[in-house]
């Protein structure tokens, strides 16, 4: 639905620069998948993700969505902020009314739906991010981390945004907390056909949700390949200064063992069943 023709940008606005930020990147997003975007810090994800977002304007190629391509950047850029919804990487640099309620309300009602209307957006997008009714008239900035990024991830939900783009939303979130942003993301894609893309310099974290992985490397594209055949090469990974999840690790020491457990395995409850198999014992 959406796609990127050799788009470029420079954060100093010059054609072919060699510091730009994003370098001749193709790609394509289609409707309900989970993508994740991995690179290291400065490979240029949140620059990619702006202008997905419909934020920033590219200095160079072309960008199509649903099929349909605009010469006139304006046209692409109302179309994609219609469409795509991003959780920034600081959720606090988003959240600016002084309740939780006006907060998630203010995408609603700019888009024009009445009182009633926008009331139950708002319950029914803070009910999707896990967000409790009895916060609604606090102040976004008495919350906690967590909570502001719950406050900020339903404001988002309340424009019923098509795409939904999260900047490294796991940062600062305890494992418990980690597990459920996962459940949430899969049930929102999972009850509105939502396409998520979810942007982290943690392998562990797209192993564990995306179905497909686009690498950044110093602005380019390096790799854009499922998630098995991602962590299957830890060369190319290497090369971009990541890591391979934990997970793999521990399968590729087992394998050396003689295990011969599929390395395509991201969950531990799984590889816990698969170990248990091999040695014939059960949990
Ligand atoms: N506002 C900005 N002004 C100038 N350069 C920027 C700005 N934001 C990012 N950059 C530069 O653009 C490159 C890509 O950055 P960014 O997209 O933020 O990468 P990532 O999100 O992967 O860390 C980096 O070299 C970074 O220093
Ligand atoms: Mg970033």
């Amino acid at each position: 639905m959406i796609e990127f023709k050799n788009v470029s940008y420079s954060y100093n606005d010059s054609i072919g620069d060699n510091a730009a930020a994003v370098k001749d990147i193709n790609l394509k997003i289609n409707k309900g998948e989970f993508i994740g975007v991995a690179g290291h810090t400065g490979s240029g994800k949140t620059t990619v993700a702006q202008i997905l977002a419909g934020l920033i304007k590219p200095c160079g190629g072309t960008i199509l969505v649903d099929g349909i391509e605009y010469s006139d950047y304006k046209a692409a850029a109302r179309v994609l902020r219609s469409k795509v919804g991003i959780v920034f990487q600081y959720p606090e640099h988003q959240l600016f009314e002084e309740t939780v309620y006006r907060d998630i309300a203010f995408g609603p009602k700019n888009k024009g739906l009445s009182e009633e209307e926008t009331d139950k957006c708002v319950r029914r997008s803070a009910a999707l991010a896990h967000l409790k009714e009895e916060l609604f008239e606090k102040s976004p900035f008495e919350l906690s981390g967590g909570q502001k990024r719950r406050v900020a991830i339903a404001g988002v939900l309340a424009t019923e945004p098509e795409v939904l783009i999260l900047d490294e939303p796991a940062a600062g979130l305890d494992p418990s907390g980690r597990e459920r942003l996962w459940g949430e993301l899969h049930k929102i894609r999972k009850e509105q056909n939502t396409t998520i893309i979810l942007i982290s310099h943690s392998m562990e974290d797209l192993a564990q949700n995306a179905e497909r992985i686009i690498v950044l490397n110093n602005g380019e594209k390096y790799k854009d390949d499922t998630v098995s055949n991602i962590f299957s090469d830890a060369a190319l990974l290497k090369k971009c200064g990541l890591e391979i999840p934990e997970i793999t690790k521990v399968i590729k020491l087992l394998n050396d063992g003689g295990m011969n457990i599929p390395e395509n395995i991201f969950d531990i409850t799984k590889l816990s069943d698969v170990i248990c198999q091999r040695l014939g014992a059960t949990l």
